[in-house]
């Protein structure tokens, strides 16, 4: 192994590379700084080894194609594993494993998994550097996408070594793509191994994950960190890490409210942090902090401070249009990565949804040839961009500021075909985390009326790092705590008709929910009390516009009495696997809005 001289006098950096190093027995280190130099290296060597396409210079300026392996193309649930010293503080809807042997497993696939290759040192920093809401990770990898990606996605290098001093708190991230190469082995294009572990010690906060490169699984900065062990060390220390989006709404008159909303995996984060206000919403702004996780801390002031930990954006690019999102066509015109994309015969990139016609011929995401008859998808679903925040053209001013962003409103919503209406507000903190605790959102938007329901509290089912029970709790705590706290509000834009289209237009259109949002949050919008909460109106809303009729609107926000009961009471068998640690908070939420449902049944019959 060459060795390198460290950059740091950090004792316990040095510890941790020292005895990575030994463990998996690179061919050689490199501690990452970050520059500009370095990332041209390491994007040279990925072109070189077929890693990366160049994209067309003149269409896409300094951006690239990968290509992953089809086995290694998404987050990977059912090999994420929490490993808490006792069970029951993993939860229900987690995976345990035991930490000690686990522990020995990982020794075992890591020694010498690194043969051949390089180990990259990535010191990094979720949020901005020297904020008092971020903290710093240290990530051990093998894989030069994975560096290029997390100097997008983070704040890493040399200036988080000087933040981190001789004596700062790091997390000590460990990745491998788990491919060692014998002397004269070709390497591949996407090395990665069929078995696969993401895992996390939430008692040490530490994180090794083996076998995958693809984003979430290997941008341990992202998920591994930000959400499951920052969800841990929150609830430690008083604070919260949540799967929102920040967007800043700012009105003619120039009032600016924050608000952070949490939606499960591709249902909508990217679209609403980056909306654009409709035709009737002339003079207001939307700004973008982040658009999938956010870290909120209580500020001397009473209210929750929010920053993006993130630097960059891991967008899904399907769906994604000069229609659906122009910001973030925007966003990608340059120095962005794309995987899974298809790539056209100009050197461009392509997916499903980005044109009305596609194209054709392109190269699909496999490397093979396609036609609009090949009856398959020429992106892969999952195929994403990594972009960095600066490219944005919403890009918020204060989203670098290390005090963060005052959040007045919490918004939660899923992908539901029936049942919930646009948008409502809770009656009171406590209601609001029982209504985001038992939020749903259909596996997928298939046009399917019986489309399953999987329960996905705060959009955080597959990121909390501990039980998701005393997650409840410590929601509770906190809000009683805070003097200001944001006000709670559901959403729903995926309601469909009975001919299975969807009500409500979405994606700019969402502007007159969320300005109701702005309005009720400063005591203005008027609402009226239903069973699920307090709601909106026709006359509430802003219609200015848009064409939508009154009847529909009704339609759209109709609770219907048959559908609610059986929601309320579906809800019963998931809260009941937590047994003894459900907060009695919450259990008392439910009763209670089962009791309002039930009357509003009566006063209707
Ligand atoms: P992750 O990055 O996976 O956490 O997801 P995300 O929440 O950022 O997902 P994204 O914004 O990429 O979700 C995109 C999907 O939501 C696409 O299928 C869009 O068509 C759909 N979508 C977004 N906004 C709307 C909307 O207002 N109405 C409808 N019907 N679909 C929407
Ligand atoms: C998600 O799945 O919610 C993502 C993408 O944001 S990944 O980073 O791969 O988890
Ligand atoms: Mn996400």
């Amino acid at each position: 192994m060459v060795s390198v001289k460290s950059p740091t006098s950090h004792a316990k950096v040095n510890a941790f590379v020292a005895e990575m190093a030994a463990l998996c027995e690179p061919a050689q280190i490199h501690w990452c700084d970050g520059s500009e130099e370095e990332n041209t290296v390491l994007c040279k060597q990925l072109v070189d080894g077929g890693t990366f396409i160049p994209l067309n210079e003149k269409k896409r300026p300094g951006s690239y194609l990968a290509r992953s392996h089809p086995g290694d193309v998404a987050r990977v649930e059912n090999r994420t594993f929490i490993c808490s010293k006792d069970k029951s503080d993993t939860g229900p809807t987690n995976n345990w494993a035991d930490p000690i042997e686990m522990k020995a497993t990982l020794k075992g696939l890591f020694k010498g998994c690194m043969q051949g290759r390089t180990m990259y040192v990535m010191p990094f920093s979720m949020g901005p550097l020297g904020s008092d809401i971020s903290h710093i990770g240290i990530q051990i990898t093998d894989s030069a996408y994975a560096v290029v990606n997390m100097r997008i996605m983070t704040r890493m290098g040399q200036k988080v070594l000087d933040v981190l001093g001789a004596d700062g708190d790091f997390v000590p991230c460990v990745h491998s793509v788990g491919a060692p190469l014998k002397p004269g082995e070709q390497d591949s294009v996407w090395p990665c191994n069929p078995d696969k572990y993401i895992v996390h010690f939430p008692e040490e906060h530490a994180i090794w994950s083996y076998g995958s490169g693809y984003g979430g699984n290997a941008l341990l900065g992202k998920k591994c960190f930000a959400l499951r062990i920052a969800s841990v060390m929150a609830q430690e220390e008083g604070w919260l890490a949540e799967h929102m989006l920040i967007l800043g709404l700012e009105s003619p008159k120039g009032e600016k409210t924050y608000v952070a909303a949490a939606f499960p995996s591709a249902c909508g984060k990217t679209n609403l942090a980056m909306i654009i206000p409709p035709k009737g919403f002339e003079g207001w702004k939307a700004w973008t902090v982040g658009d999938d996780i956010a870290w909120l801390k209580p500020g001397a002031d009473g209210k929750l401070h929010a920053i993006n930990p993130e630097a960059g954006y891991f967008g899904v690019a399907p769906g994604t249009s000069d229609k659906t999102n122009p910001n973030a066509m925007q966003l990608i015109t340059k120095n962005t990565i794309f995987t899974n994309c298809a790539l056209t015969d100009d050197g461009d990139v392509w997916w499903e949804g980005m044109t009305d016609t596609p194209p054709e011929h392109l190269i699909d995401w496999q490397g093979k040839d396609w036609t609009p008859e090949a009856g398959r998808p020429a992106a892969h679903p999952n195929a994403r961009f990594t972009a960095p925040a600066t490219s944005c053209p919403t890009l918020d001013p204060s989203w670098d500021d290390p005090k963060g962003v005052p959040v007045e409103a919490f918004i939660f919503g899923g992908r539901l075909s029936h049942t919930f209406p646009l948008v409502f507000q809770s009656y009171d903190w406590n209601h609001g985390v029982y209504l985001a605790a038992t939020m749903g959102s259909e596996a997928t938007a298939a046009a399917d009326n019986q489309a399953a329901v999987r329960r996905d509290p705060m959009a955080m089912l597959p990121f909390c790092g501990y039980n998701m029970a005393d997650y409840w709790g410590h929601w509770c705590a906190l809000g009683a705590k805070l003097k200001h706290p944001p006000k709670i509000f559901r959403v729903n834009w995926f309601r469909r008709d009975e001919n299975n289209k969807f009500f409500w237009p979405g994606y700019g259109e969402n502007m007159r929910a969320l300005a109701w949002i702005v309005d009720r949050v400063h005591g203005r919008g008027g609402a009226e009390e239903t069973a699920f909460g307090y709601a909106p109106r026709f006359e509430d809303l802003t219609w200015e516009g848009l064409a939508y009729p009154k009847a529909k609107f009704e339609q759209l926000m109709h609770i219907d009495q048959a559908r609610a009961m059986h929601e309320i009471d579906d809800q019963k068998e998931f809260l009941g696997k937590f047994g003894d640690k459900m907060p009695g908070a919450i259990q008392e939420q439910w009763t209670k809005a089962r009791a309002r449902v039930e009357k509003a049944g009566a006063a209707a019959a």
